[in-house]
């Protein structure tokens, strides 16, 4: 089974239309969204209309989608986030935000497979450094056993994470191509953010596991960034949301 991989979409319609129209070229039996599909851009009702109008994808929450469905989960946010949820609430249609509150924290997948958009219990917690990834990955073997595989979002960049047979945690560099996996090691996979990626490159970012030969591989599309610009700018989000995307941070 091929699986897409996207994440962190946050209402950005010109890099979700790309990133399907490719995942679409390409063929795959199942695309799982990570959360956070609204927050930051200017097209959240567009983007909730293509990802539930489709019958492939499997959806887990965000914090950002959490925020929107309860404002007091954005408390914490850094104040143009929060300005963006703020909006985002004026927006969104009774029915998307039903749809929202509804999302899972974590779907698990032929149970060796957990998606989740933060950390497996938590959709506002990073896996970002070496203790974090640790103590996930600590969770994947003593508590969730048998996931061999976490697939995660929320740092908005793309990351694999392994922990091998003698108990080592490594960040694998990424290169291009597919990656094989060891079937042997737990991993944590990052996708990298379709939305707002911040890998200083600012094409949209996904990835595509496959279950047979067990390989992940990284993909970025290009995607009209001034249009995504021009809306944030006409609906007077804050400026550096659009600045931002153009330096891919
Ligand atoms: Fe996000």
């Amino acid at each position: 089974m091929k699986i897409a991989l996207i994440s962190d979409i946050h209402a950005n319609l010109e890099a979700l239309e790309q990133v399907l129209k490719v995942i679409d070229q390409e063929g795959v039996d199942l695309i799982i969204n990570l959360g956070d599909l609204v927050g930051y851009n200017a097209n959240p009702n567009e983007c909730l209309e293509l990802i539930r109008a489709r019958g492939d994808i499997l959806s887990v929450v965000g914090n950002h989608d959490q925020a929107v469905s309860n404002p007091d989960k954005a408390q914490d946010f850094n104040i143009i986030a929060y300005q963006a949820v703020m909006w985002s609430i004026d927006q969104i249609e009774a029915d998307h935000l039903n749809f929202l509150s509804n999302l899972p924290l974590n779907q698990v997948l032929e149970k060796r497979y957990l998606a989740c958009h933060g950390t497996p219990t938590c959709a506002d917690t990073y896996i970002a450094y070496l203790f974090q990834s640790r103590r996930v990955l600590n969770l994947l073997r003593r508590q969730l056993n048998p996931i061999q595989i976490c697939f995660f979002g929320h740092t908005h960049k793309r990351a694999l994470w392994y922990r091998d047979a003698r108990g080592k945690v490594t960040l694998q560099p990424l290169q291009p191509g597919k990656i094989y996996l060891d079937r042997e090691c737990h991993y944590l996979i990052n996708p990298g953010s379709v939305g707002q990626p911040r890998n200083h490159n600012p094409a949209a970012s996904y990835a595509v596991f496959d279950t047979q030969d067990y390989s992940i591989q990284f993909k970025l599309v290009p995607y009209d960034i001034q249009q995504t610009q021009r809306k944030i700018l006409a609906a007077k989000l804050h400026p550096y949301l659009a600045e931002r995307l153009a330096q891919g941070i």
